[in-house]
């Protein structure tokens, strides 16, 4: 892999998107090779991914804008499916996946931190969809997720306006769950993606599960969605380890889940 870092932790993967003499900008071959990584995590160790950009500047500044430029109408539109396919992948990946956004996330750098279940930055984080601004519409979901994440009218104020706004502002209206010094970062998205990795990992994997495909139907659909995942969760080792240790009342094996096996 020449543009994808992929380290093993524990139970945490980390995957840096390192192209930094174009700011980490998302051209093919950086696609493909996040597509080929995300196929390679050994899901039966790992529990929950960080994905990052390499340096101190940026994320990932977008897709790559000179590859784009000389794209017909047909090109275009599947370098779109390209981008689509692989966000879609992270979106609906077993396990969760934390956007530790370390700087510009412009772009295609703001769509893929949105596949992500949750997103944290730095203080010098900078969002936005600047694509109108290039003649071009955002193509790798942000017109869907964006929307989706902090409601339709800021959605569209940040588009339509191709405005860019800070670690503050993205905080405000929801975009990230939480904002720190740029050295604090990779501390803090360790430490959360442990506290996911330590709880039973069948559990919260079908938490993912219900709370996406939840929300794509109505309310009547969506219960009978968590009743399903809920009832997977019964006979599992976790949830006779789990139950068993809250009726012991084992306060310490309580804090402890048992490696499940059958992932
Ligand atoms: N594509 C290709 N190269 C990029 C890039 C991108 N998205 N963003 C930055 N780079 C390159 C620059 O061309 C420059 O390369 P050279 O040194 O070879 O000239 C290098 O990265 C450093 O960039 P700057 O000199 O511009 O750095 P800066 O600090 O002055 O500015 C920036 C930083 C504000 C992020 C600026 O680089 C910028 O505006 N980048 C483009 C952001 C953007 O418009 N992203 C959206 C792309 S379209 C998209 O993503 C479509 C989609 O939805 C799929």
């Amino acid at each position: 892999m020449e543009f994808i870092k992929y380290e093993v932790e524990g139970a945490v993967g980390t995957i840096t998107i390192d192209r930094q003499k174009a700011l980490n900008a998302l051209n093919s071959q950086v696609l493909d090779e996040l597509n080929e990584t995300l196929d390679a995590v050994d899901l039966a160790t790992v529990r929950a991914l960080i994905l990052t950009g390499a340096g101190e500047k940026s994320f990932v500044a977008g897709a790559d804008i000179a590859e784009m430029s000389t794209l017909t109408k047909a090109e275009g539109e599947a370098f779109g499916k390209k981008g689509n396919d692989v966000f879609r992948k992270l979106e609906t990946f077993p396990i969760p996946v934390i956007a530790t956004i370390n700087g510009f996330a412009l772009g295609g750098g703001c769509e893929i931190s949105m596949s992500c279940d949750i997103r944290i930055c730095s203080e010098n984080a900078v969002f936005g969809q600047p694509e109108v601004g290039l003649g071009i519409t955002p193509g790798f979901g942000g017109t869907q997720r964006l929307a989706r994440i902090v409601g339709v009218g800021k959605a569209k104020e940040m588009i339509y306006g191709a405005r860019n706004i800070k670690a503050d502002e993205a905080y405000r209206i929801g975009l990230v769950n939480n904002v720190y010094p740029l050295e604090e970062l990779m501390p803090a998205a360790k430490k959360l993606a442990s506290i996911i990795a330590a709880n039973a990992p069948i559990a919260v994997r079908n938490c993912k599960k219900a709370i996406n495909d939840g929300l794509q139907v109505n309310m009547d659909q969506a219960i009978v969605i968590e009743e399903k995942l809920f009832g997977d969760c019964f006979e599992t080792e976790d949830q006779k380890a789990g139950m068993g240790n809250f009726l012991e009342k084992d306060k310490e094996k309580k804090l402890k889940v048992v490696p499940f096996k059958n992932c």
